[in-house]
């Protein structure tokens, strides 16, 4: 039997699973790590601490599975996007990572629109500048601290400083490059014109890939302290979205997922390039070759409930610990039986700023209508139907486009939550589909590991051959209709609050 490994290093933890040739998972291991915040909406992470955690992850998978680490024929990277990782000479970290959403970059993303030209920057890049994206974080170390830019010999997204550590190669995928701002997302490579403009080095970066081409193999000294075999490949992989659709199946035209994750996203595939001029949404290259996508993204989805657990509620954890019964087994009862709506209580999920559907730095979380009658379950309710209220504002927008979004399938740790499924359901006014695992980003990385190791014929044939949805939450006519008129009113409190966030940002 041949296996492959996927590893998703995602903001939260990281999630190493280990699957078999028809993809059945064999063992799986999670490590998780802090994110740091200086500064309110600044964002930080330590790239040792990613690496450490896949160091971890895959020594026990591997070593649970009883596999021969010989039959490991590939091996995929996932994750989290637009993070910034520099190396000096000697390939040292120059500073902790300023990771996706971390908002401290707004003057730069005005200095890359002026440099670029905004026309020029959304025509290349196929997005406006983004304080999310890596290209403003470049800009604000060469700014703010010229003396670790001087040093920089190396720049790296996330999962291509764990790459760089298990192969000694500087190697970037195409999904993932495209949330740097500095690749030419239609034509697929750096673009010279964007690297110029900005007075960037195009040394400074790796070589790009498609997802599913092998970039190198593990060295010695990687396998020694992974229990990998040396020289197993290691293919491009993917940003955490575009994998998690490979391990959703969403490969073709016409299909769609969200996920609930520390982020939120409603992603659509897409065989071309479609590009929302003002922003709202982001178009990158997919993971399968020659396709694309478009994605909203709410900032702080699965953040937002984790955050409210615990700094609020953390007594939810003792209940859960008193009761022998799972955490969020606790948080979806208590959801479940606070009513549509959490008794008139309403929350913004704008703990990080937002980008789907306002592209804004400076707006913050909101829980509007607070009484003293309100319970910890209408907290948590109305924490998820918030971040399910954003979500259907990344659907409206795609719709906007043009792209008609009729069903999705859910993944994402949120997805394993009936109530906030159903929820989302609900919400958007769509069935929502669901696989009967939830290894989404793992399971892609797996896929594209496959399809470089010749054990997949590509992307598609695997995920037409292998994923299928278990099954499915039917929205409702009725609940729909109630939650239009709150979403309204959670529309109209964005617009109220506008100008305030403004002054609150400079208090
Ligand atoms: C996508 C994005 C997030 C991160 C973290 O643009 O910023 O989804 O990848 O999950």
């Amino acid at each position: 039997m041949r296996y492959l490994l996927g590893a998703d290093i995602g903001t939260s933890g990281t999630k190493t699973v280990l699957f078999d040739e028809n993809l059945n998972e064999i063992a799986s291991s999670i490590a998780e790590y802090p994110m740091y915040q200086p500064q309110n909406g600044w964002a930080e992470q330590n790239p040792e601490d990613w690496y450490g955690a896949v160091v971890q992850t895959v020594k026990e998978v591997v070593g649970r599975s009883g596999v021969n680490a010989a039959d490991i024929k590939g091996i995929g990277l996932s994750g989290q996007m637009h993070g910034l990782v520099m190396l000096d000479k000697f390939n040292r970290v120059l500073r902790p990572s300023i990771i996706w959403c971390d908002q401290r970059t707004e003057k730069e993303c005005g200095q890359i629109t002026e440099l670029v030209g905004a026309k020029r920057l959304v025509e290349i890049t196929a997005n406006p500048a983004l304080t999310g994206f890596t290209a403003s974080k470049i800009m604000w170390v060469k700014n703010n601290e010229p003396q670790i830019y001087e040093k920089c010999r190396h720049i790296l997204l996330p999962k291509d400083y764990v790459r760089f550590m298990l192969t000694g190669e500087y190697a970037a995928d195409v999904s993932d490059a495209s949330g740097m701002q500095l690749l030419d997302v239609p034509k697929r490579c750096w673009s010279a014109e964007i690297l110029n403009k900005l007075g960037i080095d195009g040394e400074l970066l790796g070589s790009v890939f498609e997802s599913c081409e092998i970039t190198g193999y593990i060295t010695e000294d990687a396998a020694k302290i992974t229990g990998l075999a040396a020289g197993t490949p290691v293919v491009g992989g993917a940003g955490d979205n575009a994998a998690a659709a490979v391990g959703t199946g969403i490969v073709k035209e016409g299909r769609a997922f969200t996920t609930i994750g520390t982020s939120g996203v409603v992603f659509s595939h897409t065989d071309r390039p479609v590009i929302d001029k003002t922003g709202r949404v982001h178009t990158f290259c997919c993971a399968v070759p020659d396709c694309w996508h478009v994605m909203g993204v709410t900032q702080a989805a699965g953040l937002s409930l984790k955050w409210f657990e615990d700094n609020l509620l953390k007594d939810i954890a003792v209940k859960a610990r008193e009761k022998g019964t799972e955490l969020y087994d606790v948080i979806n009862d208590l959801a479940q039986n606070s009513p549509i709506g959490a008794n008139r209580l309403i929350y913004l999920p704008y703990l990080m700023g937002e980008r789907t559907p306002h592209l804004d730095a400076d707006c913050r979380g909101v829980l509007f209508g607070l009484s003293a009658s309100h319970t910890q379950g209408d907290v948590i309710r109305a924490v998820m139907e918030g971040v399910a209220f954003s979500l259907t504002d990344c659907k409206d927008v795609l719709g906007e486009m043009g792209i008609c979004v009729n069903d999705m399938t859910a993944c994402g740790g949120g997805s394993k939550s009936d109530v906030w499924t159903k929820i989302l359901a609900d919400c958007c006014g769509t069935d929502i589909k669901r696989l009967g695992t939830a290894q989404g980003p793992a399971l892609g990385a797996a896929i594209l590991a496959g399809v470089g190791a010749g054990v997949f014929d590509s992307v598609q044939s695997a995920c037409d051959r292998f994923i299928t949805p278990k099954s499915k939450i039917l929205f409702s006519r009725e609940n729909n209709l109630k939650y239009k008129n709150i979403h309204f009113l959670y529309k109209k409190l964005y617009i109220s609050l506008k100008d305030d966030y403004k002054i609150l940002a400079k208090l």
